[in-house]
C-alpha cells in the first residue's frame, strides 16, 4: 500500500489514492490515512465502491464511532449512520458554517461522509481552517479572545422540536435536557498539534460566557466572519463514490444547497474518540501551546 496525499489548496485538504477502501484496512493503513488527516485536516478519495458496512469499518479504523445521531435518520441496519436525503421536499440544514455536534460533551473528532446520489450539478462541500482563522486573526481581537469561553447548544436542531403538529415548547425543553449543551474555548488547542484553533461556529455556537447578550452577540458575528476568507478554504465537487473525512475539532464545513429541486443523498459517520492522540500530551494552556 502507497498512500499519496495530493494537497488541493496550501492551506486545507488533500486528496489521496492509493488506498482501496472497500478492502479490509489493516492497521498500517489506518495509521497512514490517520497521519493524512491531521497534516491536512480533510481528507478525499474518489471512486471508492464502498458499501455501509466497509464505510462502518473505516469510521472504525479511526477510533470509537458514535453513538446514533439525536435528529438525523440512520441508514436502515446501520443505527450510527446518518442518511442526510435533502431535495425539495426535505431541504439541507447543513447550508451553516458548522463543526458536528460540537454541543455534545464529546464532539466527534473525525466525521466521514459518503456520495450516494448526487445532483446533476452542484451540491458541493466547503471545509475551512480553523488553525489559519487563528492565524489570521487581528492580535487584539485574538487577545479579547483568550481566556473566554462560548456555549455550544442545538442550534437549528431546535426546529426538529418545535415544527409540525407534534411540536411544543415541551417537547423542546425535553430535548434541551436530554442534549445539553458544551462551554468550549473561543481558541482551543488541538489535543493532537498543540496548535490553536477557532472553536466557535455558526451552527451551534449561541452565547459568549460573561458578556452582555449585545456584546457576546458582536463579537460572535466578528469570529463567524472569519471562516468566510476563500484563501482558508476549500471546496470539494462530489462524485460517485467519493469519500470526505476531516478532522472536526479543527474543521467547520458548510454544504452548498443549490441543487433543489434535484436531490442528494450523502451517508455519514462521525467517530468520537481518537484512539491514537490519547497516548499523547498535549499542552493544556495557550502559553504552553505558544512557547
Ligand atoms: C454535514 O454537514 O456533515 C454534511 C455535509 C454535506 O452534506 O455535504
Amino acid at each position: 500500500m502507497t498512500l499519496t496525499a495530493t494537497p488541493l489548496t496550501p492551506a486545507i485538504g488533500a486528496e489521496l489514492s492509493g488506498i482501496d477502501f472497500a478492502k479490509p484496512i489493516s492497521a498500517a493503513v489506518g495509521d497512514a490515512l490517520y497521519e493524512a488527516l491531521i497534516a491536512h485536516k480533510v481528507v478525499f478519495m474518489r471512486g471508492q465502491d464502498v458499501a455501509p458496512a466497509a464505510h462502518m469499518a473505516l469510521a472504525e479504523a479511526l477510533g470509537k464511532v458514535d453513538a446514533p445521531h439525536p435528529v438525523y435518520p440512520a441508514v436502515e441496519g446501520f443505527p450510527s449512520m446518518v442518511c442526510l436525503d435533502t431535495s425539495d421536499n426535505n431541504p439541507p440544514d447543513t447550508d451553516v458554517w458548522h463543526a458536528d455536534l460540537t454541543f455534545r460533551a464529546q464532539p466527534p473528532f473525525a466525521s466521514i461522509l459518503r456520495a450516494v446520489h448526487l445532483p446533476p450539478s452542484g451540491g458541493d462541500t466547503i471545509w475551512a481552517d480553523m488553525y489559519a482563522a487563528v492565524e489570521r486573526m487581528d492580535p487584539h481581537l485574538r487577545a479579547e479572545c483568550e481566556g473566554l469561553r462560548a456555549v455550544h447548544d442545538m442550534g437549528n436542531f431546535r426546529n426538529a422540536f418545535t415544527e409540525g403538529a407534534d411540536g411544543s415548547a415541551e417537547k423542546l425543553s425535553q430535548a434541551m435536557a436530554k442534549l445539553g449543551c458544551a462551554v468550549r474555548p473561543i481558541i482551543d488547542i488541538s489535543p493532537v498539534t498543540g496548535k490553536p484553533f477557532l472553536n466557535v461556529n455558526e451552527g451551534f455556537t449561541t452565547y459568549v460566557c460573561g458578556l452582555s447578550r449585545r456584546a457576546s452577540d458582536r463579537l460572535l458575528q466578528r469570529l463567524f466572519a472569519l471562516v468566510e476568507h476563500p484563501e482558508i478554504q476549500v471546496r470539494f465537487r462530489w462524485s460517485p463514490g467519493a469519500i470526505a473525512i476531516w478532522d472536526n475539532r479543527v474543521t467547520q464545513h458548510y454544504a452548498v444547497a443549490d441543487y433543489m429541486p434535484e436531490r442528494r443523498i450523502m451517508h455519514r459517520v462521525t467517530v468520537i474518540e481518537d484512539t491514537r492522540a490519547s497516548a499523547q500530551t498535549p499542552p493544556d494552556t495557550l502559553a504552553e501551546a505558544a512557547a
